[in-house]
């Protein structure tokens, strides 16, 4: 069994160690704030970055961003100065992925989740439970799909996006880059980069 660390100790962190399987064996989660440091009440410990030289042979998966801090993950990620042999993609046991599609470094994929055919999920990145992604159609780098959110065929999805759980998206649309869609969408159009849209149909927000 390979050792993983899996950074940082937030709600995605905690949700991807049941995700790693047989696969893995965790070592312990990493977070720069030093009052989450230390043994949790469930066991596993958290540590500083150093845990990065402490443990040279563990895979890392590192899973950082939010709604607020989806536009950096390229940022956090890179801030931790590792190889990119270094880190590991993890798929939950329960997913199903097309032999057809492809899949990037240090991406996380939940419990339920479907990639038919042809799918191509870029480096870093997140799709949350129960997510469906249709044939021919991609998530680029650094984006977070959130839960139940289906992705018709021929659409693809930018960089460092965030999609917000329980959105629909219309087949052979394009979601430009570090856009960010609301909880409960439907879009059915496509939208320029650095949008923020939300609703039915997804409009611009805010
Ligand atoms: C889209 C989002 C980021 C907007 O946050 P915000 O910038 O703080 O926006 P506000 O809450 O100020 O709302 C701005 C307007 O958009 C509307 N709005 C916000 N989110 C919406 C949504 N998901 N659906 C429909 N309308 C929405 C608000 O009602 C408000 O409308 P008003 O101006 O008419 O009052 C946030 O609402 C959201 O949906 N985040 C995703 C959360 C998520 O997916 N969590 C699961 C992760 S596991």
């Amino acid at each position: 069994m390979e050792q993983l660390l899996i950074f940082p100790y937030s709600g995605n962190g905690l949700e991807a160690l049941s995700c790693i399987g047989d696969k893995y064996e965790l070592v312990g989660f990493v977070d720069d704030a030093i009052e989450k440091q230390g043994k949790t009440s469930f066991g596993p410990v958290v540590y500083s970055r150093e845990a990065f030289e402490k443990f040279p042979n563990a895979k890392v998966l590192a899973v950082p961003g939010s709604p607020q801090s989806y536009k950096i993950r390229k940022q956090i990620i890179d801030g931790l100065n590792l190889s990119e042999e270094r880190f590991a993609s993890i798929i939950h046991p329960d997913a199903s992925i097309s032999n057809l599609s492809e899949i990037g470094r240090n991406v996380l994929i939940m419990a339920g989740v479907v990639l038919t055919s042809n799918c191509i999920i870029g480096d870093h990145v997140c799709i949350l439970p129960n997510t469906v992604i249709h044939h021919d159609s991609a998530v680029g780098a650094y984006s977070l799909v959130g839960s139940n959110v289906a992705i018709a065929g021929n659409t693809k999805v930018g960089f460092s996006c965030y999609i917000g759980s329980g959105t629909n998206i219309i087949n052979g649309i394009t979601i430009g880059d570090y856009t960010i869609v609301g909880l409960g969408s439907n879009v059915i159009k496509s939208m320029p980069e650095n949008s923020k849209v939300a609703g039915n149909p997804a409009k611009t927000i805010g």
